[in-house]
């Protein structure tokens, strides 16, 4: 009977794993914060991909951490066709083909000294802020060499003003009609990214609320979908997922594009504490909080538990 009247579905195919690749490392490299996450190689990481498109998954997302020496204030070695994230771009792709989507993290503040999202520059009082305008050229730049790397999609994760139309056009320019854009349209000023940061071996001090969401508003991020909508965005994302369930509803709503959910580092570390003190389990807590994003109004949802979940779902797990 409960099966009958399910209202909400979990499967593989709705899923996205967000995976990091590191330069000038070996071996896959353990994240303290993210237990069971890892930097991969290039190879490791083609291997991981493999078991995504094995495991029936939705797509991999990927995320480069150039070495510290590579880094400088425009983040050049994100459009370099020989960056860490091109390349395993092209190795993903490589591996599986059409099997499988691959998305590509569009956004500068891995590879910039600064951490930020954006190229810096001086307002009319000499403040340095993040100057929007230089860096939608920069984007432009960036995803036209992820999509020349194999990218199906690009994901401009960096909410600066107009970067949604901007990328289209740069894409377009370059012959990339059909490599979509995902949004990460409502994108909050959050503390749940602390572990990510670590993951990314991020530069950044300060934070970044001049950029992304206030955690207090939700009609601004409406309007941000709105705009994203307007620019061309093929699909647009709410994150993180758990703490803003009511804006990712109200996104549903008004989108006529495919919404995702990004269940961040923060709410992945939270759960992954608690259960190894053992104060919840894991595979039920994992479960229920991917079947409330879906419920919420998520169509795709990128977890770092999507190979994990994919695995339960397969053996019979129920949702
Ligand atoms: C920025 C970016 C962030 C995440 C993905 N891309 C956050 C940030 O540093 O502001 C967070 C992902 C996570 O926490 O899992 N390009």
């Amino acid at each position: 009977m409960r099966r009958l009247v399910s209202e909400t579905s979990l499967r593989a195919q709705q899923l996205v794993l967000p995976a990091f690749v590191a330069d000038g490392i070996d071996e896959p490299r353990a994240i303290s914060s993210l237990p069971g996450v890892s930097q991969h190689t290039v190879d490791s990481l083609r291997r991981e991909a493999a078991a995504a498109a094995e495991a029936g998954l939705g797509g991999i997302m990927l995320f480069g951490v150039p070495r510290d020496e590579d880094k400088d204030a425009t983040g050049s070695c994100g459009a370099a066709a020989d960056g860490i994230l091109n390349r395993a771009l092209t190795a993903v792709r490589d591996e599986v083909g059409d099997d499988l989507l691959v998305m590509a993290d569009t956004c500068l503040d891995e590879f910039t000294d600064h951490g930020h999202c954006g190229v810096l520059g001086t307002d009319a009082r000499g403040e340095q802020v993040i100057d929007n305008d230089a860096t939608l050229a920069a984007y432009g730049e960036l995803a036209v060499a992820q999509a020349a790397a194999g990218a199906h999609v690009v994901s401009p994760s960096g909410m600066m003003d107009g970067q949604i139309g901007r990328i289209r056009e740069a894409l377009d320019s370059a012959g990339h009609h059909d490599v979509a854009l995902l949004a990460y349209s409502a994108k909050y000023s959050s503390a749940f990214y602390g572990p990510f940061r670590e993951a990314v071996g991020s530069s950044l001090r300060g934070d970044r609320r001049t950029y992304q969401q206030d955690p207090a508003n939700a009609r601004e991020s409406l309007r941000e979908v709105r705009l994203d909508l307007e620019e061309g965005a093929d699909m647009v994302m709410v994150k993180p997922a758990l703490s803003y369930l009511d804006i990712l509803r109200q996104t549903a709503e008004v989108s006529d594009v495919p919404v995702a959910a990004y269940q961040v580092s923060g709410e992945y570390a939270m759960i992954s504490a608690a259960v190894e003190r053992g104060w919840i389990d894991h595979d039920p807590a994992v479960m229920e909080s991917l079947t409330s994003i879906r419920r919420a109004g998520a169509d795709i949802v990128l977890t770092y538990w999507a190979l994990h979940a994919a695995r339960l779902l397969a053996d019979g797990w129920r949702v």
